[in-house]
């Protein structure tokens, strides 16, 4: 049988990726106190090049100091310095080395910005998260002028990435940051052009998607991760994504990648939240059990003709190259796979039946105490630690050029609290 997976991919831009197989967006938090790349970071997107995909998508590159998705984020506010822009053609080399695209992630916390890092984030309203502990502040709305000026940003950082060697850019708005805040109406009140109906609150977006794209020219990729759904009730819903996917395509994005989900309701990962999760209208395949969003997608090309990046849940290589010829998605997005083995597309590739699911495995309490997770409260505590494993494996792929998975959830999340801690005093000392 053709192997799909290893099927070049032409986008409209007229930018080839080698392969079907992207490595998605992980945070890395591998910058310095000040947001500079450093080899730790050339070190595991060397790994990455080396291992086969053919699209690899940075962690979150944030456009303001003041809105960090997580400390050690790489920062790009304002035109970049010699130090930084050396930095970044670095980590563009060493993540291109095997022919490979490069795309940066572009993206702005918005109120989902942790407390330490700014305890009043901007929003597009003051409506604060949904989650216990105290973690995140009470946003302030964000005025007109302040919402013009983040588009500036996007579009300097996307000239400055461009400019050091990256390959192509994707606007964040998914996952409940800035952009996906705009996109719902429960965190979006706002009665201006940015409020209201779909078109205003698609605006902030689109105006950035224009910006970017007037900043890097026509044949440069230009991507934007979405939203399927936030999964929440009276929240962005999927007609709501299918409408923007259409607006999308109309302002030239070459790619839409799809996801679903926020911090409060984190079907990204496929976890439910504390509320229950609001199904969307969809026709469901047999896929789906594997793929989380892969059903958004077959229902998403029949609306918009450009290429679509699916990312959640695919271990399988059968579901992969389903997904593919069923026309389901056209890139196959990969993520916590790729946090052990960085190396799962080119096995992949080479015949690999599945790859491991440690999703399966990973728990921060341990199984006799495992009951409680069924409490709602404690949800978002667990989700957060099983994320702390795959920063820690992340950390050890780009210090030591190994991943650590013997390591538990526990140990994991006391290492990345404590360096959290000691990023802030870092931070408050420069
Ligand atoms: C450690 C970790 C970090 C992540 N960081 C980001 C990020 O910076 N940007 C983003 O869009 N998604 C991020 N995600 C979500 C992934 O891109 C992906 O959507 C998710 O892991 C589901 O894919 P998977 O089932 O293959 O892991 C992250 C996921 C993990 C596990």
């Amino acid at each position: 049988m053709p192997n799909v997976l290893a099927r070049p991919l032409t986008l409209p831009c007229g930018a080839v990726i080698p392969n079907r197989l992207a490595k998605a967006a992980m945070t890395e938090g591998l910058a310095t106190a000040q947001g500079v790349p450093t080899p730790a970071l050339d070190r595991l997107y060397g790994l990455w090049s080396d291992g086969g995909a053919g699209l690899l998508l940075s962690g979150n590159i944030i456009v303001d100091g003041a809105h960090l998705e997580r400390p050690g984020n790489v920062v790009v506010e304002r035109e970049p310095d010699a130090a930084m822009r050396e930095a970044l053609a670095r980590w563009a080399g060493a993540a291109t080395r095997n022919g490979n695209h490069f795309w940066a992630q572009i993206s702005h916390a918005g109120r989902q910005t942790q407390k330490p890092v700014n305890p009043h984030p901007k929003a597009p309203s003051a409506v604060k998260l949904g989650l216990p502990g105290g973690q995140f502040g009470q946003p302030v709305a964000l005025t007109i002028a302040e919402i013009e000026e983040i588009a500036r940003r996007f579009a300097i950082c996307a000239a400055a990435v461009k400019e050091a060697g990256f390959t192509g850019v994707q606007v964040h708005a998914a996952h409940g940051y800035l952009l996906s805040e705009f996109l719902s109406p429960r965190s979006n009140l706002r009665t201006d052009r940015y409020g209201g109906e779909l078109a205003n609150r698609a605006r902030a977006l689109l105006e950035v998607v224009a910006a970017v794209r007037a900043s890097v020219g026509p044949n440069f990729p230009v991507a934007v991760k979405l939203n399927s759904a936030d999964f929440q009730k009276g929240g962005f819903a999927f007609e709501d994504s299918l409408q923007v996917a259409a607006w999308l395509e109309a302002a030239g994005v070459d790619l839409i990648e799809i996801s679903g989900g926020t911090y409060e309701q984190p079907r990204l990962i496929g976890v439910e939240g504390m509320e229950a999760v609001e199904e969307q209208k969809v026709v469901q395949s047999t896929m789906m059990r594997e793929a989380y969003f892969v059903d958004f997608a077959l229902a998403m090309q029949e609306k918009v003709s450009i290429p679509l990046m699916v990312t959640g849940g695919f271990r399988r290589r059968a579901a992969m190259e389903q997904a593919i010829s069923a026309g389901g998605a056209d890139l196959i997005g990969l993520g916590r796979p790729m946090c052990v083995m960085t190396d799962a597309p080119a096995q992949l590739l080479a015949g690999l039946e599945e790859l491991p699911r440690y999703e399966n495995q990973l728990a921060l309490l341990p199984s006799w105490l495992s009951g409680l997770s069924r409490i709602k409260a404690i949800r978002p505590l667990t989700t957060f630690a099983v994320m702390y494993w795959y920063y820690a494996q992340l950390e050890e792929l780009g210090r030591h050029g190994r991943a650590q998975p013997s390591m538990s959830v526990f140990a994991a999340t006391r290492r990345v609290m404590a360096q959290q801690k000691q990023w802030f005093a870092a931070r408050g000392a420069s």
